[in-house]
């Protein structure tokens, strides 16, 4: 990005910029990958260039369904221009198939499909290192009303029922995913961040057999290598289907 641009804020995977328009804001899309809380980093070359475009054809598909999101369209195929957004500091991750952390902490087997989704509420404070909430513990820290976490939920819910069923039509399955909210200048509650295989886990159900292929961010996290093949294979399903 040139420098007619200031940058406000620089995240893991991200910079956010501004914009003419005070209510908008530029995001770049960076190649960077961290895992573990960026105790693991590396860079893989057009990595933001297909975030970008992924998040752009999901937040298009979730509008059309009703989701509110911050994304209004894309810059370039590494920039997109979104909604300014007030970001409630939390990570709603909802579950469909147990793995990762939920395997960590608790006895389910990694793999077990979940009979209704699980949805876990992280902190979003790196020097913390993102700890799990409890409602309680969400109402203590005064981050949201009640009414707006329900809301919060109610739409990761229905988010979750348009995204799990339009991946299955093209043969992947929505394992879990981690959702950002915010406030836009309206008050209303809008969708953030992005919707790409660096937050969601998806396995390729085109096997012959039960071996998990991931092709998301647990090839960088679990040293399987080709990440670029698997973020680029899930592109070009989507471009192909949408
Ligand atoms: P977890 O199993 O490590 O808790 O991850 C659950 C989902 O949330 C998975 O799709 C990856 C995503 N995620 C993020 O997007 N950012 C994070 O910082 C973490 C820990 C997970
Ligand atoms: N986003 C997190 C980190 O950087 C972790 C993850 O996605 O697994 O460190």
């Amino acid at each position: 990005m040139n420098n007619e641009y200031e940058l406000i804020y620089e995240g893991k995977a991200k910079k956010v910029f501004s914009h003419n328009d005070s209510e908008k804001v530029i995001i770049e899309f960076k190649d960077d990958a961290t895992a573990f809380n960026a105790l693991k980093k590396a860079k893989f070359e057009g990595k933001g260039k297909l975030n970008c475009l992924i998040s752009a054809r999901i937040f298009e598909l979730l509008k059309k369904n009703d989701i509110p999101t911050h994304f209004i369209k894309l810059k370039s195929e590494n920039t997109m221009i979104a909604q300014k957004i007030n970001v409630i500091p939390l990570e709603i991750v909802l579950r469909n198939t147990a793995y990762g952390s939920l395997c960590k902490q608790t006895t389910i087997k990694a793999g077990t499909v979940l009979l209704k989704p699980l949805i876990d509420i992280y902190l979003k404070n790196d020097e913390l290192n993102d700890p799990l909430l409890t409602r309680d513990r969400i109402q203590l820290m005064n981050i949201l009303s009640s009414q707006d976490l329900d809301l919060i939920i109610d739409l990761t819910i229905k988010i979750n029922e348009i995204l799990k069923s339009f991946f299955y039509n093209i043969q992947l399955q929505l394992v879990d995913f981690k959702l950002e909210f915010g406030y836009d200048f309206n008050n209303n509650i809008i969708l953030g961040d992005e919707i790409s295989p660096d937050n969601c886990r998806l396995w390729d159900l085109n096997q012959k057999n039960d071996t998990i292929v991931s092709l998301d961010k647990d090839r960088f996290r679990n040293d399987l290598g080709g990440l670029i093949e698997a973020y680029s294979e899930i592109y070009q399903r989507i471009k192909d289907f949408i």
